[in-house]
């Protein structure tokens, strides 16, 4: 595997994986794709504690909703973004069966969105530390853009705890129908490599069904340090106002060594 080397496909917008996405966002039994309640409820808690009355704010990478609900709950006008249309729809389904005013829409923020602006903008669950370098930048780019004079961006990366729960190597699994991947039987060919210089994991399946194209997805998990994270942010508009590593005290699926960080457009 290549440095920064590009799926052939998009885990979350893919038809068939995004749907199996939506079932692992949902199960609150597991911290894999969304966390679980009482992390998510003591992450609004943190996000929402220098606040003395409801504002604007927008989720990018906002999955079914679980965080843009409470922020409507709580009074706050809140748009979520998502690249996953099954996500978008459960959100907004949600949000109409609680009678909550968030809405939600598909889109990328990889592009210009033309949403507004806003007091606030979130990105939890690591997902900017999934993106390759450039993108990172991009996304940066694009948060200032929808960020009102003094917004604030919240988001949470791994800090390198998150090396001790992976191992470099190769393996393959053979799997059933209606596995996580593909509809039917198929063969998981996986290599996981350790980029040390670049700070970054990259886990490579080459999924080949037992009829049908194979095909490939990476996905990238970078680690910070509190100084690397906040040297980045400063490059790209931003200070860094307050960071906190105790919201996520265990996680069943990756690391609790999150850092996560509030930082104000400058
Ligand atoms: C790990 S999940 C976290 C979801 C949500 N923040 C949560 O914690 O429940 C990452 C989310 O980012 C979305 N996503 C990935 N790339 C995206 C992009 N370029 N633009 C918008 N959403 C994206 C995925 O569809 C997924 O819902």
């Amino acid at each position: 595997m290549k440095l920064y080397e590009k799926s052939d496909t998009n885990i979350w917008s893919d038809s068939y994986i995004g749907k199996k996405m939506l079932g692992a966002h949902l199960d609150v039994e597991s911290d894999a794709a969304s966390r679980k309640a009482d992390v998510i409820n003591a992450t609004i808690n943190w996000i929402l504690h220098p606040y003395d009355f409801p504002k604007t704010a927008i989720d990018l990478g906002c999955g079914p909703g679980l965080y843009t609900t409470k922020f409507s709950s709580r009074g706050w006008q809140v748009l979520g973004v998502d690249i996953n249309k099954y996500s978008v729809e459960h959100a907004n389904q949600e949000s109409i069966a609680r009678k909550l005013s968030a809405q939600h829409i598909e889109g990328s923020y990889l592009s210009p969105l033309n949403v507004g602006t806003f007091d606030l903008a979130t990105c939890i669950y690591c997902d900017f530390g999934a993106l390759v370098a450039d993108d990172q930048q991009l996304f940066l780019r694009n948060v200032r853009m929808l960020l009102n004079k003094d917004g604030v961006l919240v988001l949470d990366v791994f800090g390198k705890g998150v090396s001790d729960t992976k191992t470099e190597g190769r393996y393959w699994n053979s799997e059933a129908a209606g596995n996580f991947w593909c509809n039917q039987p198929c063969y998981v060919l996986s290599e996981c490599v350790h980029f040390h210089e670049s700070h970054v994991w990259g886990e490579k399946h080459i999924i080949i069904p037992k009829s049908g194209k194979p095909f490939s997805t990476v996905i990238w998990t970078h680690y910070f340090t509190t100084d690397k994270i906040t040297a980045l942010l400063e490059k790209f508009g931003f200070e860094v106002l307050e960071i906190n590593t105790d919201i996520v005290k265990k996680s069943d699926f990756i690391s609790s060594d999150v850092i996560f960080v509030r930082a104000r457009k400058i």
